[in-house]
């Protein structure tokens, strides 16, 4: 396989792109896509449109004009080569006369797949799978558990003290973390299609669970807000239950079976947002798929900890997970993981209705 340099800090590029759109484009995956002229130079990008609107690498056919014709396309998932809700990709590459097409991801769906074979044929170069791990780790991960695994992608965000307390002994939790990690919680939000709690925080913090600016002020897309309450404790007066953003009171009997409804919803990324109860019964089944944990420099010695039971009682079994990203939010620390041991039932799915292609 030869990849130029300049294909693959558009591939870079186009990944960021795909990040940019995550949380609007489900059940479709969040693609990014860079078109190259002739000479190697940038002249079009694009990311997927919500349901319904154009694919990426159409918008960025549409920005390159005629000088993607002799040019190169990279994508982060390969074009599809079926008519959904909008024309297959491969043929819009085609018509714009583009010499060679760079792909990270091969379409895993049959529904969707064909795109680099029709490509081919038509005497297209095509490189399929450059810096495919860094795509799928990306803004496709989401997509691809739902294609492999037939659920949604679960993001666990908790905020704790160094002693691992998420809520002080009285129970208040409110402000364990400062601004700048309240607000990368509003971000961390506007990425998935919906948001989870147990009863047990919707009763003690009433949270609205929605997504805010800087100024506090109601983004315009919200995700679901989900209150898993099987004994049906919440109040009719619960900040979450207000008409901010759509809601969900379910009364599902496992993780799993929530996951099943979201799912069925077209959600593709939930986070997980607590508490320490439900963390633990996500953990336990093995569907937590990343953490994001955000540590303040302060000591509770007693209080709600971290995460709930998870059966295990010799440092051998502990449940493992690798750091993928260290940041500083103002005096806080924000720590990215994922689990190494993953539980999750693998399953590729041989079709995908409306959800599949780029
Ligand atoms: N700092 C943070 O990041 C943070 C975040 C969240 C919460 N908190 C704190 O955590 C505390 C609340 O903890 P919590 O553990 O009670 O809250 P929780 O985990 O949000 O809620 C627990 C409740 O969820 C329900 N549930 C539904 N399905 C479940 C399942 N499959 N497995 C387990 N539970 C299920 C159960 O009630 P039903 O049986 O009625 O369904 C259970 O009592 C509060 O003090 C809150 O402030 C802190």
């Amino acid at each position: 396989m030869t990849v130029s340099a300049a294909e693959l800090s558009a591939m870079a590029r186009a990944r960021e792109l795909g990040a940019g759109v995550l949380g609007t484009t489900s059940p479709n995956p969040a693609v990014g896509a860079v078109v190259l002229a002739a000479d190697g130079t940038p002249v079009g990008e694009g990311a997927t449109a919500p349901p319904g609107g154009p694919h990426a690498e159409v918008r960025a056919l549409e920005q390159a004009g005629e000088r993607a014709c002799g040019g190169t396309a990279v994508v982060t998932l390969e074009p599809c080569a079926h008519t959904g809700r909008t024309g297959p990709c491969a043929d819009a590459l085609l018509a714009a006369g583009v010499a060679r097409v760079v792909v990270a991801v091969p379409e895993p769906t049959q529904l969707a797949g064909g795109g680099a074979a029709r490509l081919r044929a038509a005497g297209v170069e095509v490189e399929l799978g450059v810096a495919q791990q860094a795509a799928e780790e990306g803004a496709l991960g989401a997509w691809l558990t739902g294609v492999r695994e037939g659920r949604p992608f679960v993001v666990w965000k908790v905020a704790g003290t160094l002693d691992g307390r998420v809520a002080a002994a009285d129970g208040s939790s409110r402000w364990v973390t400062g601004p700048d990690a309240r607000a990368a919680v509003h971000r961390l939000r506007a990425t998935c299609d919906a948001v989870v709690i147990g009863s047990g925080t919707a009763l003690a913090d009433d949270p609205q669970l929605t997504v805010r600016d800087a100024d506090g002020r109601d983004a315009a897309r919200q995700p679901l807000r989900v209150v898993l309450d099987r004994r049906r404790r919440l109040p009719r007066t619960a900040r979450v239950l207000d008409d901010a953003a759509p809601t969900l009171v379910s009364t599902a009997a496992s993780p799993r079976e929530l996951l099943g409804e979201l799912f069925a919803r077209d959600v593709r990324r939930v986070l997980l947002e607590g508490g320490p109860t439900l963390a633990a019964a996500f953990l336990r089944d093995g569907l937590v798929d990343e953490a994001v944990v955000h540590l303040a420099p302060k000591l509770l010695g007693a209080g709600a900890p971290l995460v709930g039971d998870l059966g295990i009682t010799g440092i051998g079994n502990a449940l493992t997970l690798t750091v993928t990203g260290l940041t500083h939010l103002g005096g806080d620390v924000e720590i990215r993981l994922r689990p190494t041991r993953h539980t999750g039932d693998r399953r590729v799915a041989d079709h995908h209705g409306a959800t599949g292609g780029s």
